[in-house]
């Protein structure tokens, strides 16, 4: 998605803004550009492709000399990626960076054109920018209200007027944008990394609220234009956190994180050896008597979903729908009072999930958030929150986002179900005791695995497909695998229900189609091994990631991939991370942007 960055300082504001830029390109664009007042006037300086090819650009055209000015990556959505097309967009008086979508911009821009208004772009931007233009009178504050009023969609603005060159207008709806604190500088941008470099010290926008920012003074106003009094919030992680640490790739870093990340998020969760969520709303009281609940979510998040259904309804006996948030809020979902809708979120603030949740609330559901970003959207509006812990997540592939996200799911399941008398005290210590365990697991196949992993990744270069397969807690962990090896390798991948195969699927099997078989489930080693059996049989590679204490006949596999053995339930926190490093690995050797692969964009703003 789109980033924004904004300064007004006293450093070289060209330099600030392409590096926070910098910060922000795990978010996915194809295109940068920047407006900087050199002298008193706009110098805008823009170009399709990565920051390199605006830094170039800025060589070889001279960079904006200024110490305020606005910044953008763009994430194409009208218009193809071009130059013309990149952000800023100016009219006369106004320069405009913009994430999200104007929904009507249509109507506006047949509203200016008929006022004789020329467009230079095929972008919603652009019109925003001339609509500015058009009601400005001198008063920037009006102009964005009378703006704003207008607009329909999602948005985060970062605004300059050519008459006001100390200042920095901002805005948002529905998009993010955070409003930076420093010592004689202050700043905007689309998320926290990108200015951790410079200040920890933020407020979060809320909806409508516009800040207006100078080098020394940052005031922020509601849509009648009064001032609004913010709490300041401090990042709890440095630049460091943000940055590859020694390591090749972010997605590495990342999977390395994840015993920490675990730790990090259950640790402070459980009193006397039992899951406590009342710091986050969750009281036996309050979430014993739920008829239903429905875990909604996107991607890798609904994926942690699927775990969480299968543990929630093994351990605590109450029937969990997992729904794709973009199916869920268009579907007519038959939810109301006395259920429970989940939202899982790394970001917070993906569209559909959002949309998702507001739809479960205003059926008058309850609503539990699982969030990783502090201050997200989703995060403030559901009535009960529970924050993951994995600091920021900057490769585009989820992993210890997705690790915490499973964690958070068990302590719920774990807590829920002796809340409903579904399990003694003493089985719940058992449970949670297992689970704080799991950190140092995760660390020890970090240790064994990553060779063996690297080495299975030669096998499956040059296959066009591959199949993921698993029962149970399997096959729901399979589906995250499957998406792990397909964003990043670009090799397509399906995961399937091992026994479901045989109703079509198998057809496809044959010497060029590897399968990826879970088998970490006991009751259901046996049938798993059956079904593996079926696709070796016909021809398949099969490589099967199971736990070291199981005997399969060597016969049914090719490769094998032991991890530790736990609790039946626990282990797709384990299982999942060879599957993370099979996908890393692939990408690798395929040549591929690891950390930022094609198409794709790190925060879903936009349906
Ligand atoms: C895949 C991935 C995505 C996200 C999905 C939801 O690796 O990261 O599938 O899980 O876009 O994003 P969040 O969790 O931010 O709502």
């Amino acid at each position: 998605m789109c980033g924004i960055v904004g300064y007004a300082g006293y450093r070289d504001c060209s330099d600030v803004l392409v590096d926070a830029l910098s910060k922000l390109e795990y978010r996915g664009y194809d295109s940068a550009g920047v407006a900087v007042f050199e002298n008193g006037e706009i110098k805008v300086c823009k170009a399709q492709g990565k920051l390199e090819m605006l830094r170039k650009k800025m060589q070889e055209e001279g960079k904006p000399q200024g110490r305020v000015g606005i910044g953008h990556t763009r994430w194409a959505t009208h218009g193809e990626p071009s130059d013309i097309n990149s952000h800023p967009h100016s009219g006369a008086k106004v320069t405009v960076v913009h994430n999200g979508i104007i929904e009507n911009y249509r109507e506006l821009k047949e509203f200016l054109s008929a006022k004789g208004v020329e467009f230079v772009s095929e972008t919603d931007t652009e019109v925003v920018a001339q609509l500015l233009n058009y009601y400005y009178k001198g008063d920037p504050l009006d102009t964005i209200i009378k703006t704003i009023s207008d607009l329909d969609g999602s948005f985060a603005l970062g605004i300059i007027f050519a008459d006001y060159p100390e200042r920095i207008y901002a805005v948002r709806r529905e998009s993010p944008l955070i409003v930076g604190i420093g010592k004689d500088e202050n700043y905007i941008a689309s998320d926290v990394p990108a200015i951790l470099k410079y200040t920890r010290d933020y407020y979060l926008l809320d909806h409508d609220e516009i800040a207006v920012l100078t080098d020394s003074e940052v005031n922020i106003y509601d849509i009648h234009k009064e001032p609004v009094e913010k709490t300041l919030m401090t990042a709890d992680w440095d630049e460091s956190a943000a940055e590859k640490g020694g390591y090749e790739h972010f997605m590495i870093k990342e999977i390395h994180e994840q015993p920490n990340a675990v730790n990090m998020t259950v640790k402070p969760r459980v009193v006397d050896g039992l899951p406590n969520l009342e710091e986050c709303g969750i009281t036996h009281e309050n979430i014993k008597s739920f008829k239903n609940i429905f875990v909604v979510a996107c991607g890798t998040a609904m994926h942690a979903g699927m775990v969480g259904k299968y543990v929630i309804e093994r351990l605590a006996g109450v029937p969990v729908t997992v729904d794709i948030a973009s199916e869920f809020r268009y579907r007519s979902p038959i939810v109301g009072e006395g259920d429970l809708v989940i939202i899982i979120s790394q970001s917070g603030e993906t569209a559909d999930s959002l949309a998702a949740l507001r739809l479960a609330k205003s059926l008058g559901a309850k609503t539990l958030a699982v969030v990783n970003a502090k201050g997200s959207s989703i995060a403030r509006e559901a009535d009960m929150l529970v924050y993951t812990h994995a600091g920021p997540e900057i490769a585009v592939a989820s992993t210890k986002a997705y690790i915490v996200q499973l964690a958070v799911m068990y302590l719920f399941a774990f807590e829920l179900s002796l809340a409903r008398g579904k399990i003694t005290e003493e089985q719940c210590r058992e449970l949670t005791l297992s689970l704080l365990a799991v950190p140092e697991l995760i660390g020890k196949i970090l240790e064994t695995d990553l060779e063996k992993s690297q080495y299975i990744s030669t096998k499956l270069l040059s296959a066009d497909s591959l199949l993921y397969i698993g029962r149970g807690l399997d096959y729901a962990l399979s589906m995250e695998g499957s998406l792990k090896l397909k964003e990043i390798s670009y090799i397509h991948s399906e995961s399937y229900a091992a026994g479901e195969l045989k109703h079509g699927t198998i057809s496809l099997i044959t010497d060029e189609m590897p399968v990826i078989a879970v088998a970490t489930q006991r009751s259901l080693l046996e049938k798993t091994v059956s079904n593996i059996v079926e696709v070796k049989s016909r021809g398949a590679m099969v490589i099967i990631i199971t736990r070291e204490d199981f005997t399969i006949d060597e016969k049914a596999y090719d490769f094998r991939i032991d991890i530790p053995s736990t609790d039946d339930m626990l282990m797709p926190m384990l299982a999942a991370v060879p599957m993370q490093l099979i996908a890393y690995y692939t990408s690798v050797l395929r040549g591929n942007d690891v950390d930022k692969p094609r198409n794709l964009a790190k925060s879903v703003t936009v349906e």
